[in-house]
């Protein structure tokens, strides 16, 4: 479904929400307001209504939303209900820990393959998969892979997306610091977690914000 223009920010904040949506629904509740997603997650009641009103009617004001629409609706939105294939690329450090977090499959994402060069990695086991070497990734390519993870260094980044968008990845979640060019179709989120790390001493100093920083 296409929503009018919504702001990157905006679809920055949904997935926050599903998760504070999940979490009250843990928590035995049935129906949730604006306000009270708002504590949980430390974001104004009224950016959530306003997040919500891109994508049309969400529930009936003063009443509060259906916790398990309002999962689903999410979900939906992000497009996340149908669940994805992920391969990822680069079983280094990072690789490895990503490999070994779990936390992918309640987004439904499901890692079916990892790949690296180096063979002293390749055959090992790293969480749910076995690593193969790098040269057989075309083999993903009729597989219903639709995202790509990039955890390799800045020199081989560009060819590992390029090898990622071969076997038909429409995705790719990039850690390498640098900037890749892929086709039009493919998205790409690149996350360079020293960036991150580097605007916090500005807020650290700044009266700004308070507390929460996006
Ligand atoms: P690493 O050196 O531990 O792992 C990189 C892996 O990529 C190695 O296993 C290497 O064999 C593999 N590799 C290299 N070229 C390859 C190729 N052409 N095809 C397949 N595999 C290949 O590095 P690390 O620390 O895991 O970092 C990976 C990337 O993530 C780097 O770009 C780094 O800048 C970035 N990054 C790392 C963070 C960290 O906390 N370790 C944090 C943020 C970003």
């Amino acid at each position: 479904m296409r929503y009018r223009r919504v702001p990157d920010e905006t679809v920055r904040r949904m997935p926050l929400y599903l998760r504070g949506v999940r979490i009250l629904s843990e928590k035995g509740q049935g129906s949730i307001c604006s306000k009270s997603l708002a504590d949980c997650l430390g974001i104004s009641a009224w950016q959530i209504r306003k997040d919500f009103s891109y994508f049309g009617d969400f529930g009936k004001p003063g009443v509060g939303y259906d916790v398990a629409m309002l999962e689903s609706r999410i979900n939906k939105i992000l497009n996340l209900g149908c669940g994805h294939n992920v391969v990822l690329v680069g079983a280094g450090n990072l690789g490895s820990a990503i490999l070994s977090f779990n936390g992918f499959r309640q987004y439904g994402f499901n890692i079916i393959a990892a790949f690296d060069r180096d063979a002293k990695k390749i055959g090992k086991k790293k969480g749910p998969v076995v690593i193969e070497d790098v040269s057989r990734i075309a083999r993903m390519e009729k597989k219903g892979v639709d995202l790509g993870i990039i955890a390799v260094p800045v020199s081989a980044a560009q060819e590992i997306a390029d090898a990622l968008t071969a076997i038909g990845v429409k995705g790719i979640l990039n850690f390498a610091p640098v900037r890749i060019s892929v086709p039009k179709k493919v998205k790409i989120v690149s996350i360079d977690i020293a960036v991150e790390l580097a605007r916090l001493p500005y807020y650290m100093v700044s009266s700004q914000s308070q507390g929460v920083v996006e």
